[in-house]
């Protein structure tokens, strides 16, 4: 099985991807977080930090782009294609209200004609590979059905899909009945993405899809950074992980400092223990009390106490 890193806006920079590849095993290539399309006019591509090649020697990389017009997806691919990157992925499947209402992300999901507009532009003005990253559907399944059927008339690298619909944003549990019915129809190569958060609902997704290649992990990774050398090696837990966890935020820390003010750094840090509480068995309510920590140093001393205790219990 092949692991990579899913992309989460905000989250999965490549400061995040850097450090995760310093100090964890697993994952193979990362998807950007989405950037967003331009004319040619608009473009400037140097501004794009977290795609430069030079900040991002660790894992195999794929830009991620959002937008709806075929030629600014022309033009920004013929852009990047100069850093040398030769594959990108095209993000449908993003449901955040301020996306969809530009009919971007899922919201182009009910106009299978637009997507396929933006598929047959990019493969016949670019000589790049090309994925897309979509939903079930916005608002019904139907719509990834008609989708599926129109891109099974281009080459993509392969269609990676988070099986639940937009509107459900992340509630439910991701319907594995749907994903099989997509997968079956797709003449691409189809890649799977959705709450893989531990050994249980990997081997329960390896049981219900054996000829799957690739999966995503994307918050899961987050609650616990060695997940996927963990489901690489079929072990529960390595005996090290705390003195890892330790390392791996050391460096972050150093890392988010070196780019960001304290109380940037901080704000930060908390988005990113939203996920890693899990990883520390702490309650929501213990998280809540880590958020309401203002200064950099105080909270800073908090988790390294919590990381000692965690060291002398296991
Ligand atoms: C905070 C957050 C930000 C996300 N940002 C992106 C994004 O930029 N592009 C994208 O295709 N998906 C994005 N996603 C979706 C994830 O890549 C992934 O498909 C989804 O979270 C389900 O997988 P998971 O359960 O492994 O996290 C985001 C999800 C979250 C929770």
């Amino acid at each position: 099985m092949n692991f990579w890193l899913a992309p989460l806006h905000g989250i999965t920079n490549y400061h995040f991807r850097n450090c995760l590849a310093r100090h964890t095993q697993g994952i193979s290539t990362a998807i950007t977080p989405f950037l967003p399309v331009q004319s040619h006019e608009r473009l400037n591509v140097k501004k794009w930090n977290d795609i430069l090649p030079e900040n991002n020697t660790c894992f195999f990389t794929i830009p991620q782009l959002i937008g709806n017009a075929p030629s600014h997806f022309v033009d920004t691919i013929v852009e990047l294609q100069q850093f040398g990157y030769q594959h990108f992925n095209w993000n449908i499947g993003c449901p955040a209200q301020q996306v969809v209402r530009k009919q971007r992300g899922c919201g182009l999901m009910p106009f299978p004609e637009k997507v396929e507009e933006v598929v047959e532009k990019v493969l016949t003005h670019t000589h790049c590979g090309f994925s897309v990253k979509m939903r079930l559907g916005m608002y019904s399944i139907e719509e990834s059905y008609q989708i599926i059927q129109r891109l099974n008339n281009y080459p993509l690298d392969n269609i990676i899909v988070h099986p639940r619909l937009g509107i459900q944003q992340y509630e439910g549990i991701p319907d594995h009945h749907y994903f099989h019915q997509v997968m079956e129809l797709s003449k691409n190569q189809v890649i799977y993405s959705g709450d893989i958060f531990d050994g249980s609902s990997y081997q329960k997704l390896r049981q219900h899809f054996p000829k799957l290649e690739t999966v995503l992990l994307g918050r899961g990774i987050l609650r616990n950074i060695f997940l996927a050398e963990e489901l690489t090696n079929e072990i529960t837990m390595d005996e090290n992980r705390y003195r890892r966890f330790s390392d791996f935020y050391n460096d972050l820390s150093i890392t988010l400092l070196s780019y960001r003010s304290k109380n940037g750094a901080l704000s930060q840090m908390k988005e990113l223990w939203h996920y890693f509480y899990v990883f520390f068995s702490l309650t929501p309510k213990e998280l809540q009390k880590i958020l309401r920590i203002n200064s950099w140093q105080e909270f800073d001393d908090y988790i390294q106490e919590l990381i000692r205790k965690s060291l002398t219990i296991n």
